[in-house]
C-alpha cells in the first residue's frame, strides 16, 4: 500500500502513471451512467473512509464517485462526532480502529501534523484531501485537465499562478518540479512562497519566477491559475489581505497579456480574485476542471492500493 500525502514525495514516474491511467479510464466510461461501475471493478469490496475537519464539496463528492465507480464504497465521518475530535481518544488508537474497519482513509485537516501522525499509525493508505500546506489531489487533477485541453505535455507550457502562496500553490510548485514546467507566480511583496519551498525547488535544479507585478507574471502564459485570497486556514487580518491583493485580480486586461489560446483555472470555491467576466468566459475551464477530479481520484486510489496498470 502507498500513502498519497504530498506531490514532492511521490516520484514523477508514479505521478505520470496516475495521469495516464486516469486518461484511459475516463475514455472507457463514455457510455456509463455516473454511478455505474467500471467493468473491471478493481476496488470491489473495498471501503474508503473520508473525514473532513473543514468544509468540502468537490473533494467529498469526487472521492464518493471515484471509489463507487471502482466497485467499492465510502462512508464519511464527521470529525466533531469522533472521540478524537473531542480529545477523548488518541490518534494512535483511532488509526488502529480505522485500519481494521476500512481499506483506505481520506483526510482533510487543519493540521499537517495530523497527516504525519496518521501516516505513521495507519495500516491502510492515507490520502491528503487538503492540509494547511498542500492540496495534492487537486493539483494532480489540474495537470490532467490542462493536458486534456491542450493536448500536449505540461512540460511544454508556461503556467502562471496569480494569488496567495497557499496550499494549492505549494502543490503546484511541487508539480512544476515533478513535471518540469515553467511556473511564474504573481503576488504582492511579502506574500511569496516560503523560503524552505524555494530552497527545495533549487535543490531539485528547477527555478520558479516570482513577480510582484501580475502582468509580468501573466505574460505569455498558457494557463492562469488563481485561488481565494483568504484560505480556510487563514488566521489573518482579512480586510488588509484583500486590500494588499487589489492589483492581483484576474480580469480581462490581465488575460490580454497571456497567450491567445490561454485558459483560466480555479480549484473553487471562488472569491473576488477573478472577475465575473473572466470566470464566465470561454477561457475559463473551471467546470471541466472540477469534474475531472473524479477521474484522477480514481487513479490516485488505484496507486494507493498498488493496482495501477
Ligand atoms: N477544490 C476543492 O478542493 O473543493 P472543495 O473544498 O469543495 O472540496
Ligand atoms: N486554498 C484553499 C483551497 C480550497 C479548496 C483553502 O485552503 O481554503
Amino acid at each position: 500500500m502507498k500513502h498519497f500525502l504530498n506531490l514532492k514525495d511521490i516520484s514523477s514516474v508514479h505521478l505520470k502513471k496516475i495521469i495516464s491511467d486516469a486518461k484511459k479510464r475516463k475514455k472507457k466510461r463514455k457510455k456509463l451512467n455516473i454511478i455505474d461501475e467500471d467493468k473491471d471493478k478493481p476496488l470491489k469490496g473495498k471501503l474508503l473512509i473520508q473525514m473532513f475537519e473543514k468544509p468540502s464539496l468537490r473533494t467529498r463528492l469526487s472521492f464518493y464517485l471515484a471509489i463507487k465507480q471502482l466497485g467499492g464504497g465510502t462512508i464519511t465521518l464527521r470529525s466533531n462526532e469522533l472521540h478524537l475530535g473531542k480529545g477523548g481518544e488518541s490518534l494512535e488508537d483511532t488509526a488502529k480502529i480505522l485500519s481494521s474497519y476500512a481499506d483506505g482513509f481520506m483526510l482533510r485537516t487543519d493540521s499537517d501534523q495530523k497527516i504525519n501522525d496518521f501516516s505513521k499509525y495507519l495500516k491502510i493508505p492515507l490520502i491528503n484531501g487538503l492540509s494547511p500546506s498542500s492540496h495534492p489531489t487537486q493539483v494532480l487533477s489540474d495537470i490532467f485537465t490542462i493536458e486534456e485541453i491542450k493536448k500536449k505535455s505540461i512540460s511544454k507550457m508556461n503556467i502562471c499562478w496569480i494569488g496567495d502562496s497557499n496550499n494549492v500553490l505549494n502543490s503546484l510548485i511541487a508539480a512544476s518540479v515533478k513535471f518540469s514546467f515553467n511556473l511564474n507566480v504573481g503576488c504582492p511583496k511579502n506574500y511569496g512562497p516560503k523560503k524552505s519551498i524555494l530552497d527545495w525547488v533549487k535543490k531539485n535544479k528547477r527555478n520558479i519566477k516570482i513577480f510582484n507585478d501580475a502582468k509580468k507574471a501573466a505574460l505569455n502564459a498558457d494557463v492562469v491559475f488563481s485561488d481565494k485570497v483568504i484560505s480556510l486556514n487563514d488566521k489573518v487580518d482579512k480586510s488588509k489581505k484583500i486590500k494588499d491583493f487589489k492589483n492581483f485580480q484576474i480580469n480581462s486586461e490581465l488575460m490580454s497579456f497571456t497567450k491567445k489560446d490561454s485558459i483560466f483555472l480555479h480549484c473553487l470555491p471562488r472569491g473576488t480574485e477573478v472577475s465575473n467576466v473572466v470566470f464566465s468566459s470561454k477561457k475559463s475551464k473551471v467546470w471541466q476542471q472540477a469534474f475531472n477530479r473524479v477521474h484522477v481520484q480514481k487513479s490516485i486510489l488505484l496507486y494507493c492500493f498498488e493496482k495501477l496498470r
